[in-house]
């Protein structure tokens, strides 16, 4: 049997021990209970956390698909995860544990976090931000990251967080549609050994944002970087300053009020900037943490992701905090200087909860085995995956080369949009690699077909999912009527997830991949439209067309197909710069795997693209339906 072919037949139960620690025993059974009264449930969950003031309906969907979770409510999420530690003895607790990449460690407690958030946001009113104002912040994976999130959203900023790894042309993109006053970099942070240049990013991103005021410098790499007089800080310079006073008032929010906003990419050119609350988003994040990963006092859990996706933004920084954990964050690669990196700070920090994505396992696991071998993993005792399917091989070999066969692995389903997991086990579900297995308490997913019908237990369809859910995005920044367009109208009143999956007999869901035009490339969630439009912008282009197909560590890998313009020849070095080009503009991780000069497109009558045709092109496969095909 081919071991990359899920085998929907096959399970791992959870051992008596792994049930005997798991906070919630009888899955079914609460399950079952949050089914019937989502409303109960979800106000139980937020009955555990503290309110200024309590809601007046648990849910109002009055304007659907613009639901309201807690209407009435207020609340703050940072007095959640730092203000009301400070009156228990988790003031005195590890809020965070870093370690850079050259090795150098810094710790701070729920006390330390949390003076320095309070002086960093004094610091952010100082600049003349204020309560709704967007702060855009482009940081490598260092403390600050989490201080500057944390302190915008203590003052009732919206942060717009934008990953590290992106270039110029998506980051000043993501600055202007937010029309951020302030944005908070560094001069550098380090990867693999080398300076990853983020100050000169800012500096050309800016250049053509007009909004941005101020520029505030954290000191990462300490090498050269120009600073614009009158609109560059540095960071230290200011928390040294009077005015960066170690107490700060949190702003009382109303629940539904923005949190902050974060893009991803669509099926257009633009990215989508979704928003999220401070009450649902809060109270979503903390449930699916408690419940999934289980987490308790004694746990140092490290969720392996970037701050600057959601996966860090929901846990890494809020939901450990929501919790009062002690949260993990490494800077740097996991094969620097070793492949044997991350192995070595499990079992030096004694990490007992892991989560990271396929894409990290597998690559990984082409070292072997004789890496994470030569470390004692034995503090280990859950292990997560998320961002794209996982294939049974890695599952199997993380779940015995990583977890020696003791530790279950939440494979968790869930996007930017859904805020929170959607899909997944907890601990004491049984589980069969591949598969998220089932929705989250109170939740509901269906498999539809193209007319909204129901497909039958292990076919392929849309999934959908049925109910509302806290956490969930409440809308587009700025476009509402496409938030309503993309998610809520092709099946009326139930949620695309933009996915493709099958139900098995038993009730598990396996996800396949997107049915758009967004390519997952090692996890990350790119636009072809993006892509592409940077690939026209080329002197030498004329038209392009952008598709994913598989690759080994990736998942999916770039593949860009151009049409030059007159004048310009195919050549191996136009394919070059084609692919630096991109990569220039949009960041390392979008670089194209390959660049493919053509003489015509596939399209629609209409004019359309048909990328699905290029696709199965290029795997010899059928193409399918090509009845309005004109090339
Ligand atoms: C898309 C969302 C939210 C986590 C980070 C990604 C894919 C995510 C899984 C999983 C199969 C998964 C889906 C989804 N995806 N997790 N466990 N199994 N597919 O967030 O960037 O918004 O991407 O990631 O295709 O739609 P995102």
């Amino acid at each position: 049997m081919n071991e990359n072919r899920p085998n929907t037949d096959e399970v791992y139960y959870p051992s008596q021990e792994v049930i005997a620690q798991a906070r919630v025993k009888d899955w079914d059974a609460l399950a079952k209970k949050a089914h019937a009264d989502l409303q109960g449930f979800w106000a139980a969950e937020a009955e555990e956390l503290e309110w200024y003031r309590k809601w007046n309906k648990v849910l109002d969907d009055s304007q659907k698909p613009f639901y309201k979770w807690f209407a009435g409510a207020q609340c703050n999420i940072i007095h959640n995860a730092l203000d009301r530690h400070q009156k228990t003895w988790r003031r005195n607790k590890l809020s965070l544990v870093w370690v850079g990449e050259k090795g150098d460690v810094r710790t701070y407690s729920y006390y330390a976090l949390n003076r320095d958030v309070c002086k960093f946001a004094n610091v952010l009113k100082a600049m003349g931000v204020r309560k709704g104002d967007r702060v855009t912040i482009y940081m490598p994976r260092v403390p600050e990251i989490v201080i500057a999130m944390l302190a915008a959203a203590k003052i009732g900023a919206i942060h717009n967080v934008v990953y590290g790894g992106f270039s110029v042309e998506a980051l000043q993109q993501r600055i202007e549609d937010s029309e951020s006053k302030v944005v908070v970099t560094a001069d550098g942070g380090f990867m693999n050994g080398k300076i990853v240049e983020l100050k000169k990013t800012v500096d050309d991103a800016v250049k053509r944002s007009p909004s941005v005021e101020t520029v505030i410098v954290v000191q990462r790499t300490a090498h050269e970087v120009r600073m614009e007089p009158g609109r560059d800080y540095w960071y230290h310079d200011l928390m040294k300053l009077p005015l960066a006073q170690a107490t700060c008032a949190t702003e009382v929010m109303d629940s539904h009020e923005p949190l902050f906003v974060l893009y991803t990419s669509g099926t257009t050119g633009k990215p989508k900037g979704l928003i999220h609350g401070h009450g649902g988003y809060m109270t979503g994040v903390y449930s699916t943490l408690k419940y999934v990963f289980d987490i308790k006092d004694e746990d140092r859990y490290w969720c392996a992701a970037d701050p600057g996706w959601i996966t860090g933004h929901s846990y890494i920084v809020y939901g450990p905090l929501l919790l009062g954990a002690t949260t993990f964050m490494y800077e740097g690669s996991p094969t620097y200087p070793y492949p044997n990196r991350w192995w070595n700070l499990v079992e030096k920090y004694g990490i007992s909860i892991l989560y990271t994505a396929p894409t990290a396992i597998r690559g990984l696991m082409r070292f072997g085995e004789s890496w994470p071998n030569r470390h004692d993993l034995s503090t280990l005792r859950l292990l997560g995956s998320v961002g794209e399917p996982i294939n049974p091989e890695a599952w199997k070999w993380y779940y015995r080369v990583i977890g020696k066969g003791r530790c279950p692995i939440m494979d968790t389903w869930w996007q930017t949009e859904t805020g929170m997991f959607m899909i997944t086990p907890t601990p004491v579900v049984p589980l069969k690699p591949g598969s998220g297995t089932r929705p989250f308490f109170g939740q509901q997913a269906e498999i539809l077909d193209e007319q909204g019908k129901p497909v039958a237990d292990g076919e392929e369809g849309f999934l959908v999912l049925t109910r509302p859910w806290p956490a969930m995005a409440m809308t587009i920044y700025r476009d509402p009527e496409r938030y309503v367009k993309q998610y809520w109208s092709q099946y009326p009143g139930k949620y695309m997830a933009g996915d493709s999956a099958k139900r098995d007999k038993d009730g598990y869901f396996w996800v396949i991949g997107r049915t758009d035009d967004v390519i997952k490339v090692s996890g990350y969630r790119l636009g072809t439209a993006e892509i592409e439009s940077v690939l026209v912008a080329h002197p030498a282009v004329a038209e392009a067309a952008v598709i994913g197909l598989p690759h080994e560590v990736k998942g999916n890998a770039i593949h860009c197909y151009c049409l030059l313009r007159g004048g310009h020849k195919p050549s191996p070095e136009l394919e070059q710069e084609l692919k630096d080009h991109v990569a220039k503009q949009l960041g390392p991780i979008v670089r194209p795997e390959k660049v493919t000069i053509v003489d015509s497109l596939p399209k629609t009558r209409s004019g359309k693209i048909m990328r699905r045709v290029l696709k199965a092109r290029a795997q010899g496969l059928p193409e399918g339906d090509v009845s309005t095909l004109e090339e």
